[in-house]
């Protein structure tokens, strides 16, 4: 089979955004906006991913895998010429080429393999995108021919009379074989009026050339959507939103209220946990099966919850382990905790963990009662089956398997009874 390598396109300034970050560093459910990106490349079976940057590339670059090759654009000169800078490193590539652009994070991998796959099944020289929108200002339109061919692809600033009406866009995801893309890249001239050279000049140097363009028609035009302003971002976070509770949901978890929930991408959740109303759950966050989450609980970065575990009403749980059966049915803050199973979290108990100056780890074991009000000013830990009263404050103590501690600071009023 043919090679696959893909340009991502995100030299942009992102002027729209008006923000001090990168626009496709913004994230969306908690990942940023390239990521989707790049996830959808890999996908389609890219062998390598080539990202053009230009304004900031420092902190865009940092925040790339590293298997990612970055190249710079040194000048804005538009999308043609974004992609003529990663020719000498593809100077021998004889394969097809994906052109992507960084801001479109709800495009999906189904449609890209779909892009790619009539690709290869027909004798294109260059497949692209297209998509049917209410309100295609702003987007290149789509020109066929009698025959219905896509003969070029022109843009808002220059579409004129009866072009304007036509509602078929460029969607900005072309496969395109790499030799032809590159000898088209010489022919494209500045365009007058932008000052720019436009990727999309090369749909009619091919058609003049007699080569093949077809199109694909993405049957969802919302994965078009362009992220150019913090509306926009905010509608593709929407829509992604949607899909991961949706995944979720297919996979046995219940979503009491969709609307009222945020659940990032990365987010793992077993069969038959329920999740309640104003509920957010972050990235990088696993829980098990059969347990009860919120209303109102934020599980933050780093958590990891066993099944039957109940994280109650008004709660936060960061970098927090928490073992099976454990209930924190309440109120109350768990910061790099690790509880153990079938512990009881009394109303109102937090964890200080932060001094300051550095955070500090809370263990909490098997069985172990907190009271309610119990505030644990880490580094604490608390044994087994250890009893902490309510209102208690413990100040970096570690109270013995079985023992009962209470009052300010905790002292210890009751050893473990001998077996
Ligand atoms: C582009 C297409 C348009 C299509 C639309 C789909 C062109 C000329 N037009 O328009 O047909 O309907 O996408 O969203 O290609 N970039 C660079 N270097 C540059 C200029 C742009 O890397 O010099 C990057 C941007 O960061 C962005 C992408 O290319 O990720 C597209 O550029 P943008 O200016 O957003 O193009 P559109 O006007 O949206
Ligand atoms: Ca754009």
């Amino acid at each position: 089979m043919t090679d696959l390598k893909t340009i991502i396109l995100a030299a942009g300034k992102g002027t729209r955004m008006k923000s001090a970050v990168p626009k496709v560093l913004h994230p969306v459910c908690g990942k940023p906006m390239i990521e989707y990106v790049l996830d959808v490349a890999k996908a389609a079976g890219s062998k390598e991913l080539i990202v053009v940057l230009g304004h900031m590339i420092t902190a865009v670059r940092e925040q790339l895998p590293p298997e990612v090759v970055t190249i710079e654009q040194k000048k804005l000169l538009g999308t043609a010429d974004a992609v003529k800078t990663t020719s000498s490193h593809l100077k021998s590539f004889k394969g097809d080429i994906l052109i992507l652009c960084g801001d479109t994070p709800l495009l999906t991998k189904e449609t890209v393999r779909a892009l790619v796959k009539k690709h290869r099944g027909s004798k294109a020289v260059c497949t692209f995108l297209t998509a049917v929108v209410h309100d295609p200002q702003g987007y290149g339109r789509v020109i066929r021919d009698m025959d219905g061919k896509a003969v070029a692809i022109r843009e808002d600033k220059d579409a004129v009379g009866f072009e304007r009406q036509i509602a078929e866009i460029n969607s900005g995801v072309y496969c395109i074989n790499a030799s032809a893309l590159f000898a088209a890249l010489d022919k494209v001239r500045q365009n007058k009026a932008k000052k720019e050279f436009y990727l999309t000049d090369i749909i009619e140097i091919f058609t003049q050339d007699g080569q093949t363009v077809e199109t694909v028609a993405t049957e969802n035009f919302k994965e078009a959507l362009g992220v150019n302003s913090r509306i926009d971002l905010a509608q593709s976070q929407e829509i992604i939103r949607r899909r991961i509770l949706d995944r979720l949901m297919l996979a046995g978890v219940t979503i009491v209220d969709p609307a009222s929930t945020h659940i990032d991408a990365d987010v793992k959740i077993g069969r038959d946990t329920v999740v309640r109303p104003f509920s957010v759950i972050e990235n990088n966050v696993r829980i098990g099966s059969g347990c009860l989450i919120g209303p109102f609980a934020r599980i933050r970065p780093g958590s990891r919850i066993g099944d039957d575990v109940e994280v109650g009403n008004f709660t936060e749980v960061s970098r927090t382990k928490i073992g099976r059966a454990t209930l924190m049915k309440h109120f109350g803050f768990l910061g790099d905790a690790t509880v153990g199973a079938n512990a009881n979290i009394g109303a109102g108990t937090v964890t200080a963990n932060y001094d300051g100056v550095e955070k500090h780890p809370t263990k909490i074991g098997d069985g172990a009662f907190i009271g309610s009000d119990a505030i644990l000013v880490a580094p604490v830990k608390v044994g087994k089956k250890a009893v902490i009263g309510a209102a208690s404050v413990v100040v970096r103590s570690d109270i013995p398997d079985g023992a009962t501690a209470v009052g300010t600071p905790a002292r210890v009023t009751k050893k473990a009874r001998s077996q």
